[in-house]
């Protein structure tokens, strides 16, 4: 490394206090590190047990990062009226979901249902002999992974969870190798923890039963654990909502008729049915609904993008998330999400705003959230197609654009209501704004 990379680097950062750390930051990396060292220190939580909450959640941690809090009103799911928390930094993305859920309040709100809670795990291991061995063996082997594990199991148990199935799993194409793929039943948390900790005590029981057990013969008693760790890919953990109404109940939207729209939102549906370009554009949308709720409730967003893309593609094409449907004179409208959602454990239960968002919606269980977060990544996706299908996008994202620059320029209220009947037919960008400030300046 050279002399230039070298003072840039340090040992024992963990061990500064924050102040530390924050100094030696912006001494290395700001131009104007006083000013920088106050801004830094000015989104520190002026409450220090609340702070100390907050950096409980990572590591080197020298401020906080703020995001907005926002709501979605009038969410109708399963007859029940909800005000969904969302945390996300995206303008239009709250509006739309907002305009799509009282667009459906009045047809019937989204209907939710839950297929499977299901969720999994996996140890992967190496060992010399066959297959068909092994799977002979698998009662054995079964019977002393749960009992060894029983201990770990007895809450979660009690709960109404605990370990499902045990399976054995091999790759053709993979020799020696070998996987335990056990399903879980976490209750009300998303049981990241609890899977670990059963997988972790499977591993040692595996190597507990090859190097003890009178089955294994002399020459095959050792076996190589390569890890044991939750998998996040749910396919089973599923939950399907969706919105229906006559055509005629649709419209008109604008100009357009509802027959019309409704043809053009199961085109568009279509397209990302059949275009993977169009698909991943597509599922962002939705996704911009489901992760702005996940991450108002501290639940883990990586997670679950990680595994709705991946089942997104699970017939070998990545494909749209959503379906629509005419049949009889009936627009349908619906996604399929796997979302592995907890509301106890966790974040869900430390972080201040996670425990609001969960009050926010009147305690819900696991399986009420999975329903209210897929009604939310559904109406933010009919919302943004319907935008694109009809004005397109940037009529509600240039007005977003529009009062977010007037803000930045310091316009009065009355400048902002001219310039908003303005902009209404052109295009915005920070020096038109600028001019038109320059213009029309505010009013006496
Ligand atoms: C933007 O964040 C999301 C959209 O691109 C989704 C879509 O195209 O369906 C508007």
């Amino acid at each position: 490394m050279d002399s230039k990379a070298r003072s840039k680097s340090i040992v024992g950062f963990s061990k500064l206090n924050k102040r530390g750390k924050i100094k030696w930051i912006v001494e290395n990396f700001f131009r104007d590190p006083e000013n920088v060292m106050h801004e830094l220190m000015s989104y520190w939580h002026r409450n220090e047990d609340q702070q100390k909450v907050l950096d409980g959640f990572s590591e080197n941690t020298i401020t906080n990062f703020p995001m907005p809090f926002s709501v979605a009103p009038n969410v109708v799911v399963n007859g029940k009226t909800y005000c969904v928390p969302m945390v996300i930094e995206e303008s239009s993305v709250v509006a739309a979901a907002s305009s799509a859920a009282k667009f459906w309040m009045d047809r019937g709100g989204v209907r939710a249902e839950v297929l499977g809670t299901r969720k999994l795990g996996q140890v992967h291991f190496n060992w010399d002999g066959p297959a068909s061995m092994l799977r002979a063996w698998l009662p054995e082997i079964e019977r002393r992974l749960r009992q060894e594990a029983a201990d770990i199991v007895a809450n979660m148990e009690k709960r109404g969870g605990g370990i499902k199935e045990i399976e054995l799993v091999t790759i053709s194409t993979f020799e020696r190798y070998y996987q335990l793929r056990v399903g879980f039943e976490t209750c009300d948390s998303m049981g990241a923890n609890f899977i670990n900790t059963c997988l972790e005590s499977f591993a040692k029981s595996l190597d507990g039963f090859f190097a003890g057990s009178a089955l294994v013969p002399e020459h095959l008693r050792s076996v190589e654990v390569i890890m044991s760790i939750l998998s996040n890919y749910t396919p089973e953990c599923l939950v399907r909502a969706r919105v229906e109404c006559p055509v005629e109940a649709l419209g008109p939207v604008g100009e357009m008729s509802a027959e019309e729209f409704a043809w053009r939102m199961n085109t568009a549906v279509e397209i990302a049915q059949r275009d993977p370009y169009r698909a991943v554009t597509h599922n962002k949308g939705i996704l911009n609904g489901v992760d702005a709720v996940v991450i108002a409730t501290g639940n883990d967003f990586r997670a679950v993008e990680a595994c709705c893309h991946a089942f997104a593609a699970k017939d070998g094409q990545y494909r749209g998330l959503s379906t629509c449907s005419i049949n009889n004179g009936i627009f349908q409208f619906a996604v399929e999400l796997p979302l592995a959602l907890g509301t106890i454990g966790g974040l869900t239960s430390l972080h201040p705003m996670a425990k609001r968002s969960l009050e926010l919606l009147e305690q819900p269980d696991a399986e009420e959230l999975m329903q209210i977060t897929a009604a939310t990544g559904l109406l933010q996706n009919f919302a943004a197609v319907r935008s694109l299908v009809t004005t397109g996008i940037q009529k509600g994202h240039m007005k977003m654009h529009l009062h977010n620059i007037l803000h930045q320029l310091g316009a009065s209220e009355d400048q902002k209501n001219r310039a908003d009947e303005f902009f209404n037919n052109r295009t915005v960008s920070y020096n038109a704004v600028r001019d038109f400030l320059a213009e029309h300046p505010p009013a006496e």
